[in-house]
Parts: C-alpha cells; structure tokens; sequence
C-alpha cells in the first residue's frame, strides 16, 4: 500500500468536534501506533536528511509531538512556538484566526539567529493562519523558514495555497478533500 494511504488509515475523522459542521482530523490512532508512528517520521526525516536544516521549530501542541522527534533525528536543535502566555523569557508574538476562534502564538526572541534555516512543522494545514502566524515570528527574527511541514493538509480550507502564495514551500503528507 501507498505511504499516504498507510498514514491516512489511521488518521481519524471526528465529525462536529470541536464545533458543528466542523470534521476534526485527529492524530492520535496514527501516534499510537508505533509501526505507523515510525514510517511517519521516517518520511520527514527522509525529506531533510540531506538537506542543510539548523532549527525545527514546532507549533503549540500538536507540532510538538512530530517537530521534537524529527529535531532529534536530524541532530538539530528544537524551538517550540507557544501559545500566548507560556514562554517565560522576552517574546515576539503574532495573533491570527483558526478555522474555529483565534489564538496568539509566540517565540523567544533567542529562539533563533539571524539566517538560521527553519523547518516550521505541525500536524495539519487548515486556513494555515497558524503556520502563517509562524513563519512571520522566525522571519521576525531573521530565520528563513526553508520549508513548511505538516501531516495534513485541508485543500479546500485553502490554507496551503495561501502559504504558498506567500512564498513559503510546503511538504504534506496526506490530504482531505
Ligand atoms: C490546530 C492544528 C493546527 C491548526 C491548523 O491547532 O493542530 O495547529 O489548528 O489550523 P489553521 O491552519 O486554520 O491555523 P489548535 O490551535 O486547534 O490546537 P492544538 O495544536 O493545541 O491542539
Ligand atoms: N485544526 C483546524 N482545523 C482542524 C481540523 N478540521 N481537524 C483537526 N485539527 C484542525
Ligand atoms: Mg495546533
């Protein structure tokens, strides 16, 4: 069977969560199989192994959970981009809309350097204000975010063609029309 289709088997469709008309793509069948957890970060770990990575940084929470493996595969240094009110040092903060309300992220201001090369991940691309909201804080600090990483991807949310258009590649693994 295809990689996508393996991953896409065990991502679970939860209608009208968290809100009606809403169907949440959740990851946690794919985390909790470890055969399926493996091949999932083998394929991000595969797509920068030979490529000159300095940072992952991960979007509060679900980012985390795939961005710090992948950090740690690639012997690269992990940064989380946190929901406002979490990180304790200096920050920079952007706030931005979510398929259902909105929410302010923020970053250490040492988080990274001027030129740094960024890989931005998280699990799902929606309206892609979240990794929007990212990829402005690393570029804030003077990051290049080199790519935008995510399991998912919702096409018709139209996140990742605004992304795009913004100059940002992306690499996502499956999609839900
Ligand atoms: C979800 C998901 C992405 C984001 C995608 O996170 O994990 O981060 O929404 O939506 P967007 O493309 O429209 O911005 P959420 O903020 O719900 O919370 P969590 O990761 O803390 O569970
Ligand atoms: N984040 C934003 N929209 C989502 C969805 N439909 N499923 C899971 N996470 C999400
Ligand atoms: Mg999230």
């Amino acid at each position: 069977m295809d990689t996508a289709d393996y991953i896409k088997r065990h991502i679970r469709t939860v209608p009208d969560w968290p809100s009606p008309g809403v169907q949440f793509r959740d990851i946690t069948p794919l985390l909790q199989n470890p055969k399926v957890f493996r091949v999932l970060i083998d394929q991000f770990v595969h797509r920068y192994f030979d490529t000159t990575v300095d940072v992952v940084a991960g979007l509060d929470a679900r980012g985390f959970i795939i961005g710090s493996v992948l950090a740690y595969e690639l012997n690269v240094g992990f940064v989380p981009i946190r929901k406002k009110g979490k990180l304790p040092f200096t920050t920079v903060e952007e706030t931005y809309e979510l398929e259902y309300g909105s929410a302010t992220v923020e970053l250490h201001t040492d988080a990274v350097k001027p030129g740094d090369r960024v890989v931005l991940i998280d699990d799902l691309i929606a309206t892609g204000g979240t990794m929007m909201a990212g990829k402005r804080l690393l570029e804030r600090l003077g990051a290049t975010v080199i790519e935008g990483a995510a399991i998912v991807e919702l096409p018709e949310l139209g996140g990742g063609d605004k992304l795009r258009a913004s100059g940002l590649p992306l690499f996502t693994l499956v999609s839900f029309e």
